[in-house]
């Protein structure tokens, strides 16, 4: 995440709505009321549209809020062999690599294959993991692609084209596609069809033998994180899925 990421801001009643579970009308009350206060601001001169950095922090009651009072998001490099579900009746599930006291709650945001590594994000807030699934939204998810075979430059150009995947009436496309070796490829979807990038190579002729996603939206996989290891989000990646044009009313 960039530094002007970091810096970004948003609405005081968004934040403070989002840090208590309230409702954004609840949480204009509080500001009116002079019960909020944020660092580095005049507590007076407080309103519901004051935009402040979303990593400074904000008081109720002169209590600093905690975003652990409220939903949590986490980020997990996701290993081979597991499922991305909460249950499952034969294979361990990336719940499963998390912390007992952690795991209530949490739902994957998406679905990785069993086979597929990378950048898989968790959370308890159901709002957030659909903004950032829904088509309407068509946040990037970036993957690492290995395959069988040597690619040749046409059918990367027809991967970026569209294909008509097999029981589906529109086409399925990859974009910003670049080489990365003779067998290894990095590609961006915006779409979210089930195996869409194994149909694809399959619709090619190929075939997938690694895949590894590296972002998701504006949010990049942790170098820091080893295979099954996660850490929790930081406000400003939570917030990311809010773009600063288009701050929520
Ligand atoms: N495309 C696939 O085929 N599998 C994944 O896990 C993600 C995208």
């Amino acid at each position: 995440m960039t530094e002007p990421e970091k810096r970004r801001r948003r609405r005081l009643d968004f934040l403070v709505a989002r840090l208590i579970g309230a409702t954004r009308k609840d949480a204009k009350q509080l500001i009116k009321t002079g019960r909020i206060e944020v660092e580095g601001h005049e507590t007076g001169g407080l309103k519901a549209q004051t935009r402040v950095g979303v990593e400074d922090a904000i008081y109720l009651d002169a209590q600093q809020l905690e975003r652990e009072a409220g939903e949590r998001y986490l980020m997990l490099n996701k290993p081979s062999g597991v499922v991305s579900a909460t249950k499952d009746d034969y294979d361990p599930t990336v719940v499963d690599l998390l912390e007992p006291e952690l795991r209530r709650g949490l739902h994957p945001v998406g679905r990785l294959d069993k086979d597929t590594t990378g950048l898989l994000l968790l959370t308890t807030d159901g709002e957030w993991s659909h903004r950032i699934t829904s088509p309407r939204h068509g946040f990037a998810k970036t993957y690492r692609v290995r395959v069988a075979d040597p690619v040749t430059d046409q059918e990367l150009a027809s991967l970026e084209a569209g294909i008509m995947l097999r029981g589906e009436d529109t086409p399925a496309f990859a974009h910003d596609i670049k080489r990365l070796g003779n067998t290894e490829l990095r590609l961006t979807l915006t779409q979210g069809r089930y195996h869409q990038i194994k149909r694809m190579m399959g619709a090619i002729g190929n075939r997938v033998v690694q895949l590894h996603r590296e972002q998701v939206g504006p949010i990049e996989l942790d170098p820091a994180l080893e295979a099954g290891g996660y850490r929790e989000l930081t406000e400003a990646e939570v917030m990311a899925f809010y773009p600063a044009r288009n701050p929520p009313q």
